[in-house]
């Protein structure tokens, strides 16, 4: 038996916090029987509808990696009419993105409609690798590497990075690509830490989310994460 609104976000049709709004609207029907009591549990046999349309039944999970362009917003719907990262997925699931990137962000973004396992992933405690390049406004100096690799304080909390090279170094320009391997999700992390520094990221992309990357995806590609890929990380979630 599990909570009524935990149970409505795993099918993936909104979040929890949604899902709480709608019962707490009487949108939300068990067994035929409007829910209001938001504890309310709820077992794989009970008949879940929202507006009348039943949710559950039939839901097949769907699994995605997508290399995301430039100018894309990573949510399901935007009010300013910009593409969101779903809008490029052919699919009539209710996908949406497992964390964020930025708009003018590239790269790797996973998205499916399996509440438990986009749950998993966000969870603080999943430290899965996320490797990032990015372009800097500045060359940065040795303190400044120092400080990246002990670890910055972004927020009131160390951003712990687990790899950091200098990938190439235009003196003349004063410009610098970097990678940086970090294990959290926090929104703007990579900004925010160079921000520390006094230095901008004037691009920037990730290329790999633990042993997945997007090498084989052009720009707003994507393709169906594989069984063994799924597994893998759940694996990783448990250790
Ligand atoms: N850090 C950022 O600053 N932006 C992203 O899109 C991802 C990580």
């Amino acid at each position: 038996m599990e909570r009524l609104q935990k149970v409505i976000a795993n099918y993936g049709y909104t979040s929890r916090r949604k899902a709480e709004d709608l019962i707490k609207r009487q949108k939300v029907m068990v067994n035929g029987q409007i829910i209001t009591e938001l504890g309310t549990k709820v077992s794989a046999r009970d008949v879940i509808s929202i507006d009348g349309v039943i949710i559950n039944k039939d839901v097949k999970h769907e699994y995605y990696i997508l290399n995301k362009p430039r100018n894309v917003i990573s949510s399901t719907t935007d009010k300013a009419g910009r593409i969101t990262v779903v809008d490029l997925i052919d699919t009539d699931a209710r996908i949406y993105p497992i964390g964020r990137l930025d708009y003018d962000t590239t790269g790797l973004i996973l998205l499916t409609n399996d509440g438990d396992f986009a749950n998993t992933l966000m969870h603080p405690s999943f430290e899965i690798e996320k490797t990032y390049i990015a372009k800097l406004d500045k060359v940065l100096g040795k303190e400044d590497i120092l400080a990246i690799k002990k670890g910055i304080i972004v927020d009131g909390r160390k951003v712990e990075v687990r790899k950091f090279k200098v990938k190439r170094r235009d003196l003349e320009k004063n410009t610098e690509i970097v990678e940086i391997t970090i294990i959290e999700g926090r929104n703007h992390i990579i900004k925010k830490l160079f921000r520390e520094l006094g230095v901008d990221v004037v691009k920037l992309s990730r290329i790999a989310y633990g042993f997945l990357n997007v090498v084989d995806l052009k720009s707003g590609e994507y393709r169906n994460l594989t069984i063994k890929e799924i597994k893998k990380l759940y694996a990783l979630a448990k250790e």
